[in-house]
């Protein structure tokens, strides 16, 4: 089906054409995540209020809770768009992906499920516009990096994205996949075809990877990786490229977008983990916010995958970046990010409890807090504001404190009832 000129953009050049329909025939044959048919346990976890809550103040930390919202999952494969049903019944969501498998998985999920909130059409991206829709809310997640022409697919996007609205994307990152692209080009040297057979045959190679290998890491750590959906999604996928920091802001910029925050900012902090405690620390931190982002990635030196938050570049949301300059923070509301845990064995001299994230896989990012600390911390209900909760503790240790948890991807904020000033 040839894709039509719209908004004066130029139709996809044969080539183009030719890529997209290798890479949908790919994930026809080999549906991408692996299907599945129970959704139970996914409901039970998204039953928890405070976590759609977390989740909605990471989007708009400046907006009243809703969970009234519509939802456009692009490339949602096998079972994400239901997923985003089940967890928000209340949204109106809409998934599209250009396989036809991909799409009757989720079309069983959504009879399974009775999910009456939810609608998928085979549709490739580019064509979004034609169900004359906009969105408060765009996911597309491990979808643009395949794509022949990226850039014109995240512009289709940002057309259908709601002034106000919010997308999150998730783009590969290539120094922490160098191992998958040896390996790719290891297939490719040697003419390995997306095939049951070769599959089989690649699973028996990979057993034999020499332990010193940049992929063998990846395999120990991620033995899911194995199955044969992921292992043909990385191994053997017919376009695949990556995105270095500085290439993702110009990736969204150029699309007409903005970046808000990345969805676990810890990793990317020079105040988190190792990065605080280099030589070279304050001269990170003096730099403008991308080369520091860029600077960790670099340091870090294993990303696979950058996930962000991007709004309109003319959003009004643009303008209301959570700021502890002014007086304005103490009316945040900070919530608990699910997945945190306060551990309370083997401290180091003087915590009283080391907060972590189980979602970061950077070891090094945990954050210890003493004894006034965790009574603040303890203090979080995700109902009193933070100068509710601090009274009349002293203003700097304060905000120092909830500087941290925030750069920690311990809590987020509701600054929905601003009555300080900015
Ligand atoms: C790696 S899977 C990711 C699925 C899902 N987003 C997730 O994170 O679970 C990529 C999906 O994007 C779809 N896709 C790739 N290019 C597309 C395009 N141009 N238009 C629509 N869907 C596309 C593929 O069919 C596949 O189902």
């Amino acid at each position: 089906m040839a894709p039509q000129a719209r908004d004066g953009r130029q139709p996809e050049s044969a080539a183009g054409l030719d890529a997209a329909t290798v890479v949908k025939e790919f994930y026809e044959r080999y549906p991408y995540p692996r299907p599945i048919d129970d959704l139970d346990n996914y409901r039970r976890r998204w039953q928890d209020a405070n976590r759609r809550r977390a989740d909605f103040h990471l989007f708009w930390p400046h907006k009243p809770y809703t969970e009234e919202r519509t939802i456009l999952v692009a490339g949602c494969g096998t079972s994400q768009a239901a997923k985003h049903a089940v967890r928000c019944p209340a949204a109106r969501v809409v998934g599209i992906d250009f396989s036809a498998t991909s799409v009757r998985h989720t079309e069983d999920l959504k009879r399974k499920y009775d999910l009456r909130n939810l609608e998928v059409h085979q549709l490739p991206i580019d064509r979004i516009g034609d169900l004359k829709m906009t969105f408060d809310e765009i996911v597309c997640t491990g979808v643009l990096h395949h794509l022949a022409n990226p850039g014109a697919a995240l512009r289709s996007l940002r057309d259908v994205l709601d002034q106000d609205g919010a997308m999150h994307l998730m783009v590969y990152a290539p120094y922490g996949r160098a191992g998958i692209y040896i390996l790719q080009e290891f297939c490719r040297g040697i003419g390995i075809q997306p095939s049951d057979v070769e599959i089989r045959d690649l699973v028996v190679a990979l057993g034999a990877l020499p332990a010193r290998h940049p992929l063998a890491r990846l395999l120990h750590d991620a033995p899911d990786f194995r199955q044969e959906a992921a292992l043909a999604d990385a191994l053997l996928h017919p376009q695949d490229r990556a995105y270095s920091v500085p290439q993702l802001f110009d990736f969204i910029a150029g699309a007409g977008l903005t970046f808000s925050r990345w969805a676990r900012q810890a990793p990317y902090s020079p105040h988190c983990g190792v990065m605080a405690q280099l030589p070279h620390t304050s001269r990170i931190v003096a730099l403008e916010p991308v080369q520091q982002y860029a600077a960790a990635e670099l340091f870090r030196g294993a990303m696979m995958s950058h996930s962000v938050i991007a709004r309109r570049d003319d959003s009004p949301g643009r303008s209301q970046a959570i700021s502890f300059y002014g007086e304005a923070w103490l009316d945040y509301v900070p919530v608990r990010v699910p997945d945190t845990l306060g551990i309370q064995e083997r401290l180091p001299p003087g915590a009283a409890a080391v907060l972590i994230n189980r979602a970061h896989t950077d070891t090094d990012i945990y954050l210890p807090i003493d004894a006034s600390e965790k009574f603040l911390v303890d203090a979080i209900d995700g109902e009193r504001s933070i100068g509710e909760i601090t009274g009349d503790k002293p203003r700097d240790a304060c905000r120092a404190l909830f500087e941290r948890l925030w750069w920690h991807d311990q809590v987020v904020f509701d600054g929905s009832s601003q009555i300080n000033p900015v």
